[in-house]
């Protein structure tokens, strides 16, 4: 069957999650962030995760702006900088204004241009992902942007993943998934999908009961892969 319908990842796929401690600590007078900086911002995304998988199987939902603070709060104490609230404050405002990867207007254009559905599908609530897609520009690229928070549970419940065959009234094998997450792209293949793997920074497949179709090191190559 073929592809219809492209759909994304939105934090770490479309948005560069370490922008923000990376762009923090290049500001006037926090120079001391510098050598901070990297840790904070892979212990922020792995907790800020974490939370979302045990709240998910605790069935304790509450929203991504929550488990983003609360990873953040987890991150900046074990860095020795949680006594720094105008440093928290500053990451939290950078968390709603992260970068697009450079390559993704083009690439999301090139996929409108083939007459492909495009959305975005994340753990984000509404509001943060309006504010993301609106700082990257790429609001007219899209048809839709789905949040988790329409079912109330995290990525990777198949309730999540079904938003999808709702919203565009197609079939599992319509779909092209892509995530930077190997965790999300797994899931998204169990549940169906048709799924690319964006792992950019090199990491090793993840061991679970399924694995994704395809591996790109970045997303340049996603227009060519819709007519699989
Ligand atoms: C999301 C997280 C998993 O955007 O990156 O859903």
């Amino acid at each position: 069957m073929p592809i219809t319908t492209c759909i994304f990842d939105a934090y770490g796929t479309l948005f560069d999650v370490a922008a923000a401690a990376r762009e923090a600590a290049a500001e006037p007078g926090r120079e001391a962030f510098g050598e901070h900086w990297p840790r904070v911002a892979t212990d922020w995304r792995l907790k800020q995760l974490q939370y979302t998988w045990l709240r998910a199987v605790a069935g304790a939902h509450t929203d991504f702006w929550e488990v983003t603070r609360n990873g953040l709060d987890w991150a900046l104490e074990n860095a020795g900088l949680d006594r720094d609230p105008e440093l928290r404050e500053r990451l939290l405002q950078l968390y709603w204004e992260l970068s697009a990867y450079p390559e993704v207007p083009h690439m999301l254009a090139e996929l409108k241009d083939q007459g492909m559905n495009t959305a975005i599908l994340s753990n984000g609530s509404p509001d943060m992902l309006d504010g993301a897609v609106r700082s990257a520009g790429i609001g007219a690229l899209l048809d839709d942007v789905l949040s988790v928070e329409s079912v109330g549970i995290f990525k990777p419940a198949a309730a999540v993943y079904d938003l999808v065959l709702k919203r565009f009234n197609c079939a599992p094998e319509n779909v092209l998934f892509v995530s930077s997450n190997g965790w999300d792209a797994a899931c998204a293949t169990g549940f169906g999908f048709t799924t690319a793997w964006v792992n950019r920074a090199g990491e090793p497949i993840d061991r679970l009961p399924w694995t994704p179709q395809l591996v790109l090191n970045d997303l340049t190559g996603i227009p060519q892969e819709t007519h699989r």
